[in-house]
């Protein structure tokens, strides 16, 4: 690792997270909802089989979904199970950066960023990569300056395999790589669904966002035509469920009926904890332990792993 790489690495978030109450709440899934039959997903082995990372990109072009909070509490859940999870911050806003306690002048420095990498062909990635305060949980910053991104690789060739390629060097050191996109289609989520095995797509709980769905999906199937014949949905992940209200319920079987395969057991039910945890800089799973939310994510992993997604 060169100077300039540990200079980066200090810049390291700080466990800051307060102690969980031991109460764990009842968790809301799918089949619960909608009457289903139970499903029940095994603890995962502790070793996980060889080879090089699934890489996930968490897509969805509509905003406040939950992408972020997923790539971070699915990633940190997934670490807990011994996974080595490497998480990508790939969009302009830096909030998974901030979400792992990175903030004021180290966020605003753009050497050392996902967006620095893409655009010094000498740079390599591994030098780069970030220590989270949970082990097992890397990541690489996110930068502002990402929003130029659309029009700086307009010309370039094969600019659609950026990401890929940057990748590449790491992938046997990782089990999942966890890409956290922006709110859009463009440039940077073909980049991410390019170097991607699979795509997890967060869906608020409300009728607009089943609207949009549809365009996602449109977007994956022109990917696989194009760059990618490979990547597959693992799933729709039902976020902000509110268990009190008929519009979650009736919003969560108007998904189901039309995709009742991809649609995840699982569900994240609507909680502050995650807002909390965001302004305390750690993931929800160390600063609210036992919490549903914690506890939801970590569901998430083990069904991840029992449907293929992730080892
Ligand atoms: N299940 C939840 N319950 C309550 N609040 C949540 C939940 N999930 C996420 N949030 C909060 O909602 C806001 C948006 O979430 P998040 O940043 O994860 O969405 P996003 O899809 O990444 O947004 P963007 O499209 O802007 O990147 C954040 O303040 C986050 O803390
Ligand atoms: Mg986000």
């Amino acid at each position: 690792m060169g100077k300039n790489a540990r200079k980066t690495s200090r810049l390291n978030a700080k466990s800051t997270y307060r102690m969980s109450s031991p109460k764990e709440e009842s968790l809301a899934t799918t089949a619960d909802v909608l009457g289903k039959k139970m499903q029940n997903f095994p603890e995962p082995s502790k070793t996980p089989e060889a080879g090089s990372a699934r890489v996930i990109s968490v897509v969805n072009q509509k905003g406040g979904v939950g992408k972020t909070t997923t790539a971070i509490n699915l990633g940190a859940a997934l670490a807990e199970v011994g996974r080595r999870v490497l998480l990508i911050d790939f969009d302009s806003q830096a909030s998974m950066t901030t979400g792992l306690g990175i903030k004021g002048a180290a966020l605003r420095e753009q050497y050392g960023s996902i967006w620095y990498l893409l655009n010094d062909p000498e740079a390599k990635l591994e030098d780069f990569i970030l220590k989270s305060s949970v082990p097992g949980l890397d990541f690489i910053r996110g930068h502002e300056d990402l929003a130029a991104a659309e029009a700086a690789f307009v010309s370039e060739i094969a600019k659609e395999h950026k990401l890929r390629k940057l990748l590449a060097p790491v992938l046997d050191t990782y089990d999942v790589v966890l890409i956290d996109c922006s709110p859009s289609l463009g440039t940077l989520t073909v980049n991410a669904l390019t170097a991607s095995n699979g795509v997890i797509i967060p869906m608020e709980c409300e009728y607009f966002a089943v609207l949009g769905l549809s365009l996602v999906k449109k977007t994956i199937q022109k990917i696989k035509e194009n760059t990618n014949p490979q990547l597959k949905i693992l799933g729709i992940l039902a976020t902000m469920f509110e268990r009190k209200t008929s519009h979650s319920r009736e919003v969560l079987e108007l998904i189901y009926k039309e995709f009742p395969d991809e649609v995840f057991d699982t569900i994240i039910s609507r909680t502050v904890r995650f807002s909390e945890s965001t302004v305390a800089g750690v993931p929800v799973t160390s600063y609210a332990s036992s919490s549903s939310g914690s506890n939801s994510y970590r569901r998430l992993a083990r069904e991840l792993i029992a449907r293929g997604g992730a080892k």
